[in-house]
């Protein structure tokens, strides 16, 4: 099996549908241990900057914990620190790859996450930007996994903006032979380059993927209603625009009920309430949305063991 010892994970491409289950399984395995078991602490000695040129609770919050936990040091980077005062990207790696032994970066383009990949010789994690948040999907197909017992054949619905949530959650569907339907409107489509990506994969797994543009027929009997925000972290300029463009594919309890009976309902958070859910819906038993956010935890420590060796 391909091993994912020092790869930089910037999309979720990286993974492969094996490196993907011995994810899930390792995962679910240290969650459950971490309940019971005494301390685990497998990179113990190692260190971890985090760098955030984006607001951030749940991820921030996670990578510290998930990092001590394991018994290495996370060094948290703002604004200030890291890519101020003009100092170059190159320059920036080499002397950080000096301290730490893996860098984890929140930013806005796809293009500067993939510099400084390419300039750091330690493996580097996209903790979100403008096009992929490999992280997040990560801990939503832990979720799904949970509450449906499978992904394979599951049939998942993500409902609004084509942004860094579709992008990956496309990939991360394909390489867990999980269907999914992107409803959307036009103008609004994820990512060109993640769609090829995640249909090449699909090829292999047998996953459909569909991107439509009506939100009725795109939950139509689907086990897991996804939605995410209509404004996300840079776009603020264009919300009155967005509120206008998305308003169709709310999801609010009519929509939800053409979903599949039992159906979950997830939002990677956080929620601009009214807006892309309503209340009734993401305070119903059907969402799941505390514990998704509780599994960024437990999958970003999988990922560090698998990525830190
Ligand atoms: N879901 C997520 O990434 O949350 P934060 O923006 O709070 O990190
Ligand atoms: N699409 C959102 C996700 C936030 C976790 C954003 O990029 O702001």
């Amino acid at each position: 099996m391909q091993q994912l010892i020092g790869s930089d994970i910037l999309t979720l491409a990286e993974f492969t549908p094996q490196t993907l289950a011995a994810f899930l399984e390792r995962a679910s395995a240290q969650k459950r241990a971490a309940k019971t078991a005494a301390a685990f602490r497998p990179l113990a000695g190692r260190s971890v900057a985090i760098i955030m040129l984006k607001p951030s609770l749940r991820t921030r919050v996670s990578f510290e914990i998930a990092v001590t936990k394991l018994g290495a040091t996370p060094v948290i980077l703002g604004e200030g620190s890291a890519f101020s005062r003009g100092e170059s990207v190159r320059d920036t790696m080499k002397v950080l790859e000096r301290y730490v032994d893996c860098i984890v970066l929140r930013t806005f383009a796809q293009s500067q996450l993939e510099e400084v990949a390419a300039c750091a010789s330690i493996p580097v994690i996209n903790a979100l930007s403008d096009g992929y948040h490999p992280c997040q999907v990560l801990a939503d197909l832990l979720t799904i996994q949970e509450k449906k017992g499978k992904l394979a054949g599951v049939r998942a619905a993500y409902l609004g903006d084509g942004n860094n949530m579709a992008n990956t959650l496309l990939i991360g569907a394909a390489l867990a032979g999980m269907n999914l339907t992107v409803g959307c409107p036009e103008g609004s489509d994820p990512l060109p380059e993640a769609v090829e990506v995640a249909r090449a994969i699909a090829r292999a797994t047998g996953a459909r993927l569909e991107i439509v543009r009506d939100p009725h027929s795109a939950v139509a009997g689907a086990d897991v209603v996804i939605t995410d925000t209509w404004t996300s972290m840079g776009e603020e300029a264009e919300h009155d625009m967005r509120v206008q463009r998305f308003a169709p594919f709310r999801v609010d309890a009519a929509l939800m009920s053409g979903a599949a009976p039992g159906a979950i309902f997830m939002h990677c958070l956080p929620a601009h309430r009214g807006e892309e859910v309503t209340d009734e819906v993401i305070d119903s038993p059907a969402s799941v949305v505390y514990d998704e956010a509780e599994n960024r935890l437990h999958a970003q420590k999988a990922l560090l063991t698998m990525v830190l060796g």
